[in-house]
């Protein structure tokens, strides 16, 4: 793999700049735009995906829908708009719900350049965050690490360096990882497209295995911890991630083998009691049954897609935020 350097997001010049991941690995291409319906399409397609960087892109979004003049109705509109365009992640909302109350205490003395220094701080502070989960996760390693995580975390996944991602690459530097096995993550292939690109990056170790091969690992004695991330973590710690992390944390139980969670605060929903309350995203069918426009399956075949599904909190060991590792019962 050719090494260069990458980003996820950057405001530059009052434009959002962010890498089409659609593409990776194999093209790297950034996407440059100041209008906010192009970057809610682009959360909507995954051009930009994961929590915390969905919540970062709305953030920009949002004030960037104010660029040609400040007004309520206009904000509404573009609030709405990128609301409407994914629902488990809750940095989304969280991130608007913050830019709204800005615009709200301060209208109509508002200006832009205010709504811009909020999203920028909240892309600052998510930077932040991360190095907290990285140092914090350092705690959860067994001697020589074999470590199995679901979906993408990385660099991709936020504004800084990485939630359950930057636990195992400070983990890695610090002589505590051995090894990686990244689930390629059916059916978008956020692992074997995504986290093999950033486990490359960082000279990590690593196999790419299928959903299905974890169990077969465990039973090997292959495999001594797992890590993801969240969308969602109710009050209570149940958490909302990429489709399969359930079936990997019963898998973990079974064997034996600790599984943590590793995510910004603003990835906790305090609104919500349990994960029974947290709504999960359903994609189109031929996000499974077709692979780059070829039909795998019968012409009708119907599918159920769920994006995400939900981790009780009675099989999570530890969930590590930028605050530090929280330990069971969670209370948030
Ligand atoms: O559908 P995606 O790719 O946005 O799903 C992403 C995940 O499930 C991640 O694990 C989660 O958002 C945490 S990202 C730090």
């Amino acid at each position: 793999m050719i090494k260069s350097d990458y980003f996820n997001l950057k405001f530059i010049d009052e434009k959002l700049v962010f890498i089409n991941q659609v593409l990776l690995p194999h093209s790297v291409e950034y996407i440059e735009t100041e209008d906010y319906e192009r970057i809610a399409k682009a959360i909507e397609v995954l051009e930009i995906r994961g929590a915390p960087a969905i919540g970062i892109a709305a953030a920009y979004a949002l004030s960037l829908s104010q660029k040609n003049g400040i007004s309520s109705d206009s904000f509404s509109r573009a609030y709405n708009r990128l609301a409407s365009t994914r629902p488990t992640a809750v940095n989304l909302f969280w991130a608007l719900n913050r830019m709204k109350k800005l615009f709200d205490e301060k209208f109509p003395a508002i200006s832009v350049k205010h709504l811009y220094q909020e999203a920028v701080k909240i892309h600052d502070e998510d930077i932040a965050n991360c190095d907290a989960i990285g140092k914090h996760g350092l705690e959860i390693f067994p001697a020589e690490a074999r470590v199995i995580t679901h979906c993408n975390t990385g660099k991709l996944a936020v504004g800084g360096e990485g939630t359950a991602f930057n636990v195992i690459r400070i983990g890695y530097k610090a002589g505590l990882v051995s090894f990686v096995y990244a689930d390629e993550t059916r059916p978008l292939n956020q692992g074997s497209r995504l986290t093999a690109f950033e486990l490359g990056m960082n000279d990590i170790p690593f196999e790419v295995i299928s959903d299905s091969t974890s169990g077969f690992l465990m039973k090997q004695g292959k495999i001594n911890i797992a890590i993801t991330g969240a969308d969602r973590i109710a009050k209570n710690g149940d958490t909302a991630n990429k489709i399969g992390t359930y079936s990997l944390a019963v898998l973990c139980k079974f064997h034996n083998i600790p599984f943590y969670i590793a995510a910004p605060t603003s990835t906790i929903d305090c609104s919500i009691e349990n994960g029974s309350e947290i709504p999960i995203e359903i994609r189109a069918s031929a996000e499974l049954l077709s692979l780059h426009g070829t039909l795998l399956a019968p012409l009708g075949t119907k599918a159920y897609t769920p994006a995400f599904d939900v981790v009780p909190s009675s099989l999570i060991s530890g969930i590590i935020t930028e605050e530090k590792l929280h330990k069971p019962p969670y209370c948030f």
